[in-house]
Protein backbone atom coordinates (compact mmCIF):
# COMPACT_ATOMS: atom_id res chain seq x y z
CA UNK A 1 0.00 0.00 0.00
CA UNK A 2 1.46 3.52 -0.91
CA UNK A 3 2.15 5.31 2.04
CA UNK A 4 1.74 8.99 1.51
CA UNK A 5 3.75 11.32 3.15
CA UNK A 6 3.36 15.47 3.20
CA UNK A 7 5.05 17.47 1.42
CA UNK A 8 8.49 18.95 3.85
CA UNK A 9 9.83 21.97 2.59
CA UNK A 10 7.06 22.37 0.37
CA UNK A 11 6.72 25.03 -2.33
CA UNK A 12 6.58 28.24 0.25
CA UNK A 13 3.69 28.43 2.40
CA UNK A 14 2.57 31.08 3.34
CA UNK A 15 3.26 33.30 7.02
CA UNK A 16 1.80 31.81 9.67
CA UNK A 17 0.78 29.26 7.52
CA UNK A 18 2.72 24.94 8.08
CA UNK A 19 2.99 22.24 6.19
CA UNK A 20 0.34 19.48 7.09
CA UNK A 21 2.22 16.99 9.44
CA UNK A 22 0.06 13.71 8.37
CA UNK A 23 -2.36 14.17 6.13
CA UNK A 24 -3.86 10.77 6.37
CA UNK A 25 -6.77 9.26 8.02
CA UNK A 26 -5.24 7.53 10.97
CA UNK A 27 -8.47 5.68 12.64
CA UNK A 28 -8.70 3.42 9.28
CA UNK A 29 -6.87 -0.01 10.59
CA UNK A 30 -4.36 -0.28 8.33
CA UNK A 31 -4.94 -4.22 8.16
CA UNK A 32 -8.49 -4.24 7.16
CA UNK A 33 -9.96 -6.37 4.72
CA UNK A 34 -10.94 -4.75 1.30
CA UNK A 35 -14.72 -4.48 1.70
CA UNK A 36 -14.53 -3.61 5.36
CA UNK A 37 -17.81 -2.01 6.29
CA UNK A 38 -15.84 0.71 8.58
CA UNK A 39 -15.12 0.44 12.50
CA UNK A 40 -18.00 2.68 13.00
CA UNK A 41 -21.13 1.29 11.19
CA UNK A 42 -23.11 -1.42 13.18
CA UNK A 43 -21.82 -4.07 11.18
CA UNK A 44 -18.56 -3.74 12.24
CA UNK A 45 -17.14 -7.25 13.38
CA UNK A 46 -20.28 -9.25 12.65
CA UNK A 47 -20.01 -8.38 7.86
CA UNK A 48 -19.06 -11.45 5.97
CA UNK A 49 -15.79 -9.10 5.37
CA UNK A 50 -14.80 -9.21 8.93
CA UNK A 51 -14.45 -12.98 9.20
CA UNK A 52 -11.14 -13.58 9.60
CA UNK A 53 -10.01 -10.04 9.99
CA UNK A 54 -7.70 -9.46 13.11
CA UNK A 55 -9.69 -6.28 14.30
CA UNK A 56 -12.91 -8.63 14.81
CA UNK A 57 -12.61 -8.88 18.36
CA UNK A 58 -11.93 -5.51 18.91
CA UNK A 59 -14.94 -4.36 16.49
CA UNK A 60 -17.55 -6.56 17.85
CA UNK A 61 -17.20 -5.34 21.21
CA UNK A 62 -16.01 -1.48 20.92
CA UNK A 63 -18.81 0.85 21.24
CA UNK A 64 -21.33 1.66 18.14
CA UNK A 65 -23.34 4.80 17.54
CA UNK A 66 -23.48 7.70 15.44
CA UNK A 67 -20.44 8.71 13.93
CA UNK A 68 -19.21 11.56 16.20
CA UNK A 69 -17.83 13.51 13.09
CA UNK A 70 -20.73 14.27 11.54
CA UNK A 71 -21.71 17.01 13.75
CA UNK A 72 -17.85 18.48 12.45
CA UNK A 73 -18.85 18.06 9.02
CA UNK A 74 -22.32 19.60 9.20
CA UNK A 75 -20.45 22.46 10.90
CA UNK A 76 -17.86 22.92 8.38
CA UNK A 77 -20.68 23.18 5.38
CA UNK A 78 -22.17 25.48 7.15
CA UNK A 79 -20.51 27.92 5.32
CA UNK A 80 -21.40 26.33 1.66
CA UNK A 81 -25.18 26.74 -0.28
CA UNK A 82 -25.08 24.36 -2.59
CA UNK A 83 -23.41 21.24 -2.74
CA UNK A 84 -23.71 19.58 -6.18
CA UNK A 85 -22.19 15.90 -6.89
CA UNK A 86 -20.85 15.45 -10.74
CA UNK A 87 -21.37 11.25 -11.55
CA UNK A 88 -20.78 9.13 -14.71
CA UNK A 89 -21.11 5.35 -15.10
CA UNK A 90 -18.22 4.53 -17.28
CA UNK A 91 -15.15 6.27 -17.30
CA UNK A 92 -13.42 8.78 -19.40
CA UNK A 93 -16.84 10.27 -20.56
CA UNK A 94 -16.13 13.85 -19.29
CA UNK A 95 -17.39 14.50 -15.91
CA UNK A 96 -13.43 16.63 -14.57
CA UNK A 97 -13.80 18.29 -17.89
CA UNK A 98 -17.96 19.26 -17.17
CA UNK A 99 -16.55 19.72 -13.23
CA UNK A 100 -14.31 21.97 -14.11
CA UNK A 101 -16.16 23.98 -16.87
CA UNK A 102 -19.34 24.33 -13.99
CA UNK A 103 -16.91 25.90 -11.57
CA UNK A 104 -15.07 28.22 -14.09
CA UNK A 105 -18.29 29.62 -15.36
CA UNK A 106 -19.94 29.62 -12.11
CA UNK A 107 -16.70 31.89 -11.14
CA UNK A 108 -16.80 34.03 -13.75
CA UNK A 109 -18.96 36.15 -11.86
CA UNK A 110 -16.45 37.63 -9.67
CA UNK A 111 -19.89 37.83 -6.81
CA UNK A 112 -19.91 34.25 -7.07
CA UNK A 113 -17.40 32.07 -4.72
CA UNK A 114 -16.67 28.30 -5.85
CA UNK A 115 -15.01 25.33 -4.92
CA UNK A 116 -14.42 21.73 -6.03
CA UNK A 117 -13.74 19.01 -4.62
CA UNK A 118 -11.85 16.08 -5.96
CA UNK A 119 -12.95 12.56 -4.56
CA UNK A 120 -11.42 10.46 -7.70
CA UNK A 121 -8.63 9.26 -5.33
CA UNK A 122 -6.87 6.85 -7.51
CA UNK A 123 -7.21 9.45 -10.88
CA UNK A 124 -7.33 13.14 -9.58
CA UNK A 125 -7.23 15.05 -12.90
CA UNK A 126 -9.04 18.31 -11.67
CA UNK A 127 -5.54 20.01 -10.83
CA UNK A 128 -4.30 19.87 -13.84
CA UNK A 129 -7.65 20.89 -15.61
CA UNK A 130 -7.67 23.88 -13.41
CA UNK A 131 -3.95 24.64 -13.55
CA UNK A 132 -3.08 23.43 -10.13
CA UNK A 133 -0.69 21.19 -10.77
CA UNK A 134 2.52 21.09 -7.86
CA UNK A 135 -0.17 22.60 -5.33
CA UNK A 136 0.29 21.59 -2.10
CA UNK A 137 -1.83 21.37 1.08
CA UNK A 138 -1.07 23.96 4.16
CA UNK A 139 -3.15 23.75 7.10
CA UNK A 140 -3.74 26.64 9.56
CA UNK A 141 -5.35 27.19 12.96
CA UNK A 142 -8.58 27.16 10.76
CA UNK A 143 -8.01 23.81 8.73
CA UNK A 144 -6.21 22.59 5.48
CA UNK A 145 -6.15 25.29 2.92
CA UNK A 146 -7.51 24.98 -0.14
CA UNK A 147 -5.72 25.78 -3.73
CA UNK A 148 -6.59 28.77 -5.77
CA UNK A 149 -7.47 29.30 -8.97
CA UNK A 150 -8.46 32.77 -8.50
CA UNK A 151 -9.96 34.66 -5.62
CA UNK A 152 -13.03 33.29 -5.98
CA UNK A 153 -12.59 29.58 -7.81
CA UNK A 154 -11.05 27.24 -4.94
CA UNK A 155 -9.76 23.27 -4.92
CA UNK A 156 -9.02 20.29 -3.05
CA UNK A 157 -7.69 17.22 -4.12
CA UNK A 158 -5.52 14.50 -2.94
CA UNK A 159 -3.19 15.22 -5.65
CA UNK A 160 -2.08 17.96 -3.33
CA UNK A 161 -0.82 15.23 -0.68
CA UNK A 162 1.61 13.65 -3.05
CA UNK A 163 4.98 13.93 -3.05
CA UNK A 164 4.71 14.10 -7.06
CA UNK A 165 1.83 13.73 -9.59
CA UNK A 166 3.31 10.39 -10.96
CA UNK A 167 3.29 8.76 -7.16
CA UNK A 168 0.24 6.14 -7.85
CA UNK A 169 -2.86 5.61 -5.09
CA UNK A 170 -3.18 2.27 -4.37
CA UNK A 171 -5.43 2.69 -1.18
CA UNK A 172 -8.50 0.47 -0.14
CA UNK A 173 -11.76 1.34 0.66
CA UNK A 174 -11.60 2.14 4.22
CA UNK A 175 -8.44 4.38 3.77
CA UNK A 176 -9.95 6.32 0.96
CA UNK A 177 -13.23 7.02 3.19
CA UNK A 178 -10.91 8.14 5.97
CA UNK A 179 -9.44 10.59 3.38
CA UNK A 180 -12.98 12.03 2.32
CA UNK A 181 -14.17 12.24 5.49
CA UNK A 182 -11.13 14.68 6.53
CA UNK A 183 -11.43 16.85 3.59
CA UNK A 184 -14.89 17.44 4.81
CA UNK A 185 -14.20 17.96 7.94
CA UNK A 186 -10.93 19.82 7.94
CA UNK A 187 -10.80 21.94 4.48
CA UNK A 188 -11.60 25.30 5.17
CA UNK A 189 -13.13 26.08 2.09
CA UNK A 190 -13.39 30.20 3.27
CA UNK A 191 -9.80 30.61 2.63
CA UNK A 192 -9.39 33.36 5.41
CA UNK A 193 -12.62 35.20 4.40
CA UNK A 194 -15.06 37.33 6.51
CA UNK A 195 -16.01 35.35 9.60
CA UNK A 196 -19.04 32.83 9.15
CA UNK A 197 -21.57 34.10 10.45
CA UNK A 198 -24.64 31.74 11.26
CA UNK A 199 -27.31 32.79 8.46
CA UNK A 200 -24.23 33.80 5.73
CA UNK A 201 -23.02 30.96 3.30
CA UNK A 202 -19.82 32.20 1.81
CA UNK A 203 -19.36 29.61 -1.03
CA UNK A 204 -21.67 29.72 -3.24
CA UNK A 205 -21.09 25.68 -5.17
CA UNK A 206 -19.07 23.18 -4.22
CA UNK A 207 -18.84 20.39 -6.91
CA UNK A 208 -17.70 17.01 -6.13
CA UNK A 209 -16.10 15.63 -9.08
CA UNK A 210 -16.42 11.73 -8.75
CA UNK A 211 -14.56 8.35 -10.11
CA UNK A 212 -16.90 6.55 -12.31
CA UNK A 213 -19.28 3.88 -11.39
CA UNK A 214 -20.80 3.47 -7.94
CA UNK A 215 -17.80 2.95 -5.61
CA UNK A 216 -15.98 3.54 -2.00
CA UNK A 217 -16.04 6.97 -2.54
CA UNK A 218 -19.78 7.40 -3.68
CA UNK A 219 -20.94 5.75 -0.47
CA UNK A 220 -18.56 7.71 1.70
CA UNK A 221 -19.29 11.09 0.07
CA UNK A 222 -23.04 10.70 0.55
CA UNK A 223 -23.32 9.19 3.70
CA UNK A 224 -20.35 11.73 5.46
CA UNK A 225 -22.94 14.79 3.67
CA UNK A 226 -26.41 13.21 4.35
CA UNK A 227 -26.75 15.29 7.62
CA UNK A 228 -25.64 18.78 5.36
CA UNK A 229 -27.84 18.31 2.34
CA UNK A 230 -26.83 17.32 -1.15
CA UNK A 231 -28.49 19.41 -3.50
CA UNK A 232 -28.43 17.10 -6.31
CA UNK A 233 -26.20 14.72 -8.95
CA UNK A 234 -25.51 15.63 -12.38
CA UNK A 235 -24.78 12.26 -14.27
CA UNK A 236 -22.26 12.86 -17.05
CA UNK A 237 -22.95 10.07 -20.25
CA UNK A 238 -21.56 9.51 -23.86
CA UNK A 239 -24.52 9.21 -26.13
CA UNK A 240 -24.07 5.51 -27.26
CA UNK A 241 -26.33 2.65 -25.18
CA UNK A 242 -22.89 0.73 -23.49
CA UNK A 243 -22.29 4.30 -21.36
CA UNK A 244 -26.54 5.04 -21.24
CA UNK A 245 -26.53 1.10 -19.87
CA UNK A 246 -24.12 2.20 -16.70
CA UNK A 247 -25.80 5.36 -16.50
CA UNK A 248 -29.02 3.53 -15.44
CA UNK A 249 -26.53 2.35 -12.51
CA UNK A 250 -25.47 5.38 -11.08
CA UNK A 251 -29.69 6.39 -11.55
CA UNK A 252 -30.45 3.45 -9.34
CA UNK A 253 -27.84 4.49 -6.84
CA UNK A 254 -28.79 7.89 -6.33
CA UNK A 255 -32.47 6.69 -6.14
CA UNK A 256 -31.53 4.37 -3.41
CA UNK A 257 -29.05 6.91 -1.67
CA UNK A 258 -32.09 9.58 -2.01
CA UNK A 259 -29.73 11.52 -3.69
CA UNK A 260 -32.02 14.28 -6.13
CA UNK A 261 -30.81 14.24 -9.80
CA UNK A 262 -30.45 17.33 -11.39
CA UNK A 263 -30.11 15.89 -14.87
CA UNK A 264 -27.96 14.43 -17.35
CA UNK A 265 -25.35 15.48 -19.27
CA UNK A 266 -24.49 13.85 -22.89
CA UNK A 267 -21.32 14.61 -23.83
CA UNK A 268 -18.88 13.95 -26.79
CA UNK A 269 -21.97 14.05 -28.86
CA UNK A 270 -21.18 14.46 -32.60
CA UNK A 271 -18.10 15.92 -34.27
CA UNK A 272 -18.09 18.89 -36.71
CA UNK A 273 -15.49 18.84 -39.13
CA UNK A 274 -13.58 22.35 -38.86
CA UNK A 275 -12.61 21.80 -42.69
CA UNK A 276 -15.74 20.53 -44.52
CA UNK A 277 -18.43 21.37 -41.65
CA UNK A 278 -19.64 17.62 -42.34
CA UNK A 279 -20.89 16.56 -38.86
CA UNK A 280 -20.31 12.56 -37.80
CA UNK A 281 -21.84 11.04 -34.72
CA UNK A 282 -17.97 9.42 -33.45
CA UNK A 283 -20.14 7.99 -30.41
CA UNK A 284 -23.56 6.78 -32.28
CA UNK A 285 -26.80 7.00 -30.21
CA UNK A 286 -28.42 3.64 -31.45
CA UNK A 287 -30.99 3.99 -28.42
CA UNK A 288 -31.78 7.47 -29.19
CA UNK A 289 -28.88 8.82 -26.48
CA UNK A 290 -29.38 10.73 -23.41
CA UNK A 291 -32.56 12.28 -24.40
CA UNK A 292 -34.10 9.11 -24.81
CA UNK A 293 -33.04 7.96 -21.64
CA UNK A 294 -34.22 11.09 -19.60
CA UNK A 295 -37.73 10.78 -21.85
CA UNK A 296 -37.70 7.36 -20.46
CA UNK A 297 -37.12 7.94 -16.85
CA UNK A 298 -38.81 11.43 -16.14
CA UNK A 299 -35.27 12.81 -15.83
CA UNK A 300 -34.34 16.30 -16.90
CA UNK A 301 -31.96 15.98 -19.92
CA UNK A 302 -29.46 19.17 -19.68
CA UNK A 303 -28.28 18.86 -22.83
CA UNK A 304 -25.35 17.99 -25.58
CA UNK A 305 -21.79 19.06 -25.37
CA UNK A 306 -20.10 18.11 -29.03
CA UNK A 307 -16.40 16.72 -29.13
CA UNK A 308 -14.22 19.74 -29.95
CA UNK A 309 -10.39 19.00 -29.97
CA UNK A 310 -9.86 22.51 -28.56
CA UNK A 311 -11.34 21.06 -25.22
CA UNK A 312 -8.75 18.48 -24.85
CA UNK A 313 -6.36 20.73 -25.18
CA UNK A 314 -7.69 23.39 -22.56
CA UNK A 315 -7.73 21.02 -20.16
CA UNK A 316 -4.17 19.74 -20.71
CA UNK A 317 -2.84 23.74 -20.42
CA UNK A 318 -5.44 24.41 -17.38
CA UNK A 319 -7.14 26.33 -19.47
CA UNK A 320 -10.86 27.62 -19.39
CA UNK A 321 -12.71 26.53 -22.67
CA UNK A 322 -16.27 28.54 -22.41
CA UNK A 323 -13.41 31.59 -21.38
CA UNK A 324 -11.07 31.14 -24.36
CA UNK A 325 -13.63 29.59 -26.93
CA UNK A 326 -16.75 31.36 -26.18
CA UNK A 327 -18.13 31.77 -29.37
CA UNK A 328 -18.33 27.82 -30.17
CA UNK A 329 -21.06 25.94 -30.63
CA UNK A 330 -19.26 23.40 -27.15
CA UNK A 331 -19.30 26.83 -25.33
CA UNK A 332 -22.98 27.38 -25.73
CA UNK A 333 -23.93 24.29 -24.94
CA UNK A 334 -21.84 24.45 -21.86
CA UNK A 335 -23.19 27.52 -20.90
CA UNK A 336 -27.06 26.63 -22.03
CA UNK A 337 -26.30 23.42 -19.64
CA UNK A 338 -24.75 25.31 -16.68
CA UNK A 339 -27.46 27.74 -16.42
CA UNK A 340 -30.45 25.36 -16.31
CA UNK A 341 -28.44 23.35 -13.73
CA UNK A 342 -28.02 26.82 -11.52
CA UNK A 343 -31.98 27.42 -12.15
CA UNK A 344 -32.79 23.77 -11.23
CA UNK A 345 -30.38 24.59 -8.11
CA UNK A 346 -31.78 27.72 -6.86
CA UNK A 347 -35.63 26.64 -7.14
CA UNK A 348 -34.54 23.76 -4.89
CA UNK A 349 -33.84 26.55 -2.40
CA UNK A 350 -37.02 28.16 -2.70
N1 LIG B 1 -16.66 17.41 -25.48
C1 LIG B 1 -15.39 16.99 -25.54
N2 LIG B 1 -14.68 17.11 -26.70
C2 LIG B 1 -13.40 16.70 -26.78
N3 LIG B 1 -12.72 16.16 -25.77
C3 LIG B 1 -13.37 16.02 -24.59
C4 LIG B 1 -14.73 16.43 -24.41
N4 LIG B 1 -15.08 16.16 -23.12
C5 LIG B 1 -14.01 15.62 -22.53
N5 LIG B 1 -12.98 15.52 -23.41
C6 LIG B 1 -11.65 14.93 -23.17
O1 LIG B 1 -11.88 13.55 -22.89
C7 LIG B 1 -10.95 13.08 -21.94
C8 LIG B 1 -11.68 12.47 -20.74
O2 LIG B 1 -12.36 13.51 -20.06
P1 LIG B 1 -12.41 13.56 -18.47
O3 LIG B 1 -11.07 13.31 -17.87
O4 LIG B 1 -13.12 14.82 -18.10
O5 LIG B 1 -13.35 12.30 -18.21
P2 LIG B 1 -13.76 11.66 -16.80
O6 LIG B 1 -15.16 11.17 -16.95
O7 LIG B 1 -13.52 12.63 -15.71
O8 LIG B 1 -12.75 10.46 -16.71
P3 LIG B 1 -12.49 9.52 -15.41
O9 LIG B 1 -13.66 8.59 -15.37
O10 LIG B 1 -11.20 8.84 -15.75
O11 LIG B 1 -12.42 10.42 -14.23
C9 LIG B 1 -10.07 14.27 -21.58
O12 LIG B 1 -8.91 14.22 -22.33
C10 LIG B 1 -10.92 15.48 -21.98
O13 LIG B 1 -10.14 16.58 -22.33
S1 LIG C 1 -11.68 -3.61 10.81
FE1 LIG C 1 -13.51 -4.26 11.97
S2 LIG C 1 -15.20 -3.63 10.68
FE2 LIG C 1 -13.38 -3.62 9.38
S3 LIG C 1 -13.36 -5.66 8.47
FE3 LIG C 1 -12.10 -5.78 10.32
S4 LIG C 1 -13.52 -6.48 11.85
FE4 LIG C 1 -14.77 -5.76 10.18
MG1 LIG D 1 -12.31 12.39 -13.97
Amino acid sequence: MTEVLPPTGSAGPAAGITSVARPLPDQIPENAPEHCPGVESDAAGHANACQGCPNQNHCQTAPKGPDPDLPIIRERMKCINSKILILSGKGGVGKSTFTSQLAWACASDHATQTAVLDIDVCGPSIPTILGLRNQYVHASSSGWTPAFVSDNLSCMSVEFLLPSSETAIIWRGPKKNGLIKQFLKDVDWTGGMDELTSDKCLIDYLLVDTPPGTTDEHLSIVGFLRESGIDGAVIITTPQEVSLQDVRKEISFCNKMHVPIIGVVENMAGFVCPACHTRSDIFYPSTGGAQALCDELGLTFLGSVPIDPRIARCCDVGESFVEEYPESPASEAYLSIIAKIKERVAQKGT
